[in-house]
Formats: structure tokens, C-alpha cells, sequence
């Protein structure tokens, strides 16, 4: 055995072998960690949007589906025609018993019907408060308010909201402001 070979051989491996492998598996491990943190914020990026945020109301309103729904001729007391419609699961409207629903925005079409109507973002036909929110209950897709998440409220109630149901409807919600029902 020649000593002078070994001690030879560990003084190549030494100067080389630490210095370099360690930065290496820090690169590495850093690299799986960003692609991991990437991963992670895609897959948080894509849930967001669906769903409610309030996770009872939207068990709520998974239940709510159109054949559950009894067609309304409008002839019902308004409380009548929310309640029959499902309307409070999701939202708060002023006046109405239980309706308490925080899936929506609340209820209150006198106060922030001007600022929807006028939102840069609005691309809907209606002039008026009262056809604004005959249109968010017809078709409410056309318009998503700010903060809340889209394809939640049912676009089905044209099938059993009749025209007199409707009027009455955003009769009523045009009325109430943030300060109380004006019933
Ligand atoms: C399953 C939940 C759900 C139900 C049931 C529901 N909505 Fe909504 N509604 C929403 C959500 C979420 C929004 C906000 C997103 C959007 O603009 O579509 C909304 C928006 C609205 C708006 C626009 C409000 C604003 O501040 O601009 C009106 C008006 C409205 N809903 C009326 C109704 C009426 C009337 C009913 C019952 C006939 C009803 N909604 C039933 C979830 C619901």
C-alpha cells in the first residue's frame, strides 16, 4: 500500500468535492421549492373564483335548484315571491324575514344601483335602477358585482319569475338604502 497515493487521493477529493456539492443541492432544493410554491398558487388561483365564500350558503345554494322552485305569478305578497324564489339564501334584503344570505351583495338597489350603473365595467342595457335589477335577476351574468363570484346566482329565474313577479321585485329593491328598509 503506498500512504503517499492514499493521502494523494483524499487531497484531490477534498479541495473539490465540499465546496461544490453543497451549492448544488441548495440549487436544487430551491428550484423543487419555487416550482412547488408555483404549483400551489395555480391551484389556489383556480378555487378562488368558483364557489361562495360562505361555505354554508353555498351548501344552500347547491340545494337550490329550478325544479325545487314554484313558479310565481306575482299575485304572492313580496315577502311571498323572495321567499318562494330563494332569494335570501343568498342575500340580505331589507324587510324581509330571514333573509340574512351573505353569498350576494346585500339587497339595498337605492344605494348602489348609481355606482353599478355607472361602473366602467357595466355592460348592460339597463338605463334605470328598476331595469337594472329586472336584468341581474334575468340575466346576471351580464354584469358581476365587484368582490363577488360569478355563475353562483341562478340565471334560470326568467322560467319562473312571471313579468308581474319581476316589477314588483325590483319595485321593491329600488326603494331600499343602506339606512333601512323605506317600507
Ligand atoms: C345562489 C345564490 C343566489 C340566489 C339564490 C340569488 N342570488 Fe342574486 N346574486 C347572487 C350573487 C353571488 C350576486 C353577485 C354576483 C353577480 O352579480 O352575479 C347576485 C347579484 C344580484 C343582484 C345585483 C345586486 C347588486 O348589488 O348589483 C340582484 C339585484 C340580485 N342578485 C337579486 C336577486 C333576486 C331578486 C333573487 C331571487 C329571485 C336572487 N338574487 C337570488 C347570488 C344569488
Amino acid at each position: 500500500m503506498d500512504v503517499h497515493s492514499t493521502r494523494q487521493a483524499e487531497s484531490d477529493r477534498h479541495p473539490i468535492e465540499p465546496p461544490s456539492r453543497p451549492p448544488e443541492k441548495v440549487v436544487v432544493l430551491v428550484a423543487i421549492g419555487l416550482v412547488l410554491l408555483c404549483v400551489l398558487w395555480a391551484l389556489r388561483k383556480d378555487e378562488a373564483p368558483q364557489g361562495p365564500p360562505v361555505a354554508m350558503g353555498s351548501a344552500q345554494a347547491m340545494a337550490l335548484s329550478p325544479e325545487k322552485i314554484p313558479l310565481t305569478t306575482g299575485e304572492e305578497p313580496i315577502g311571498d315571491i323572495f321567499i318562494r324564489a330563494g332569494c335570501p339564501v343568498c342575500h340580505v334584503i331589507p324587510g324581509i324575514p330571514g333573509a340574512e344570505g351573505q353569498v350576494g351583495p346585500k339587497l339595498i338597489l337605492g344605494t348602489t344601483g348609481t355606482q353599478r350603473l355607472s361602473d366602467p365595467a357595466y355592460r348592460g342595457q339597463a338605463r334605470t335602477i328598476h331595469d337594472y335589477v329586472v336584468e341581474s335577476v334575468l340575466e346576471p351574468e351580464r354584469f358581476i358585482v365587484p368582490g363577488y363570484p360569478g355563475r353562483t346566482m341562478p340565471s334560470w329565474y326568467g322560467s319562473k319569475l312571471s313579468g308581474l313577479a319581476l316589477k314588483k321585485i325590483a319595485a321593491y329593491l329600488e326603494q331600499q338604502t343602506d339606512s333601512g328598509s323605506a317600507h
